[in-house]
């Protein structure tokens, strides 16, 4: 049975499992969980054990005379078995998991990491700053691989949780506070992370990605992303006069909505509505006539074009490279 569970957890995990472990932190957090449902299994397995030999000296001792001088043992078994065991084994358990694992997958000091990242949970998307960069992403973090990257989490309204189980822990987005977490990479490749707070209506279409790439392919991303706009054409007078602009922001353009993501380089990323739809020009049209059937609840609402002007917004929006 418990095969059974593994192999069915470790293969819907291809994407997002934390017993598929792709750092250093999370193969630590595997190790506990596997130590932990082994104890777990040993411990019920003695239980079990315990109760079947009880119930079959039991019914000996109905045929034969009941000798009271076993009274005393038994005493001692449920005292030491359990009481005092469970007591020892699950504050061991405490102290593995809160000094070693929860030390290991800490934040890297500011001193020890040359990339800090500012997340911020929005209902219902993610919004990543780079330290010391003008590059701002939404729902799309890139890391450079085998890098400690430090990721301070804060909230733009409700509590929310962020996580990437094949990398690291969750850590709360909190009202009020930054928390700080690492975020590491073993090996190239994109993770899938999601909110796990419930946040509102739409926390279940508040997931993201986390793309490890190669340190130089990352450097022309980071490079890239921290330019301004360059598009323009009609659907650039579309996008300023549809109060588009009221809610988003453009770099390089007179567009600084703070409400929804930064869509400067948003052909750079390959879905739209925090892993809702793909990026496609079919998606992004459905997405601008009718957000609320997609994602009911988000705070963009149905913008009423159509005809020429969708047409001219979305060349431009497509021009957003
Ligand atoms: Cu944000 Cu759940």
């Amino acid at each position: 049975m418990l095969a059974v569970f593994a192999a069915v957890l470790a293969g819907c995990g291809d994407q997002q499992s934390a017993l598929a472990p792709k750092s250093h932190a999370s193969t630590d957090i595997a190790s506990l969980f596997w130590w932990m449902m082994g104890i777990s299994w040993a411990g019920l397995a003695l239980v079990v054990g315990m109760m079947v030999f009880a119930w079959r000296r039991a019914r000996r001792r109905r045929t034969t005379a009941g000798p009271h001088e076993h009274e005393r043992v038994g005493f001692a078994v449920v005292i030491g078995a359990g009481v005092i065991f469970p007591i020892v084994l699950v504050a061991a358990l405490f102290v593995i998991s809160d000094i070693f694992v929860i030390q290991t997958t800490q934040a890297p000091a500011k001193s020890k990491t040359r990339l800090t990242i500012v997340v911020t949970g929005h209902q219902w998307w993610w919004e990543a700053r780079y330290q010391g960069t003008s590059a701002v992403t939404a729902n799309e973090i890139h890391i450079p691989v085998r890098t400690p990257v430090r990721v301070e989490v804060q909230t733009a309204d409700v509590i929310h949780s962020f996580w990437v189980p094949r990398l690291n822990r969750t850590i709360d987005a909190m009202p009020g506070r930054r928390n700080a977490i690492e975020l590491y990479a073993d090996a190239v490749g994109r993770y899938r992370g999601q909110c796990d707070e419930f946040c509102g209506l739409q926390h279940a279409h508040m997931a993201f990605y986390v793309v490890a790439d190669p340190p130089n392919v990352f450097r022309r991303w980071l490079a890239s992303q921290a330019k301004p706009a360059t598009a323009s054409g009609p659907g650039k007078a579309v996008f300023m006069s549809a109060s588009c602009a009221n809610c988003h922001a453009i770099r390089g353009t007179s567009a600084s909505g703070p409400v929804g993501p930064d869509l400067t380089h948003l052909q750079s990323r390959t879905t739209i509505g925090a892993l809702t739809l793909p990026n496609t020009r079919a998606d992004l049209s459905e997405w601008i006539t009718d957000s609320q059937h997609v994602k009911p609840g988000n705070q963009m609402p149905d913008m009423r074009l159509h005809g020429a002007l969708l047409n001219a917004l979305l060349d431009y929006l497509e021009a957003l490279k």
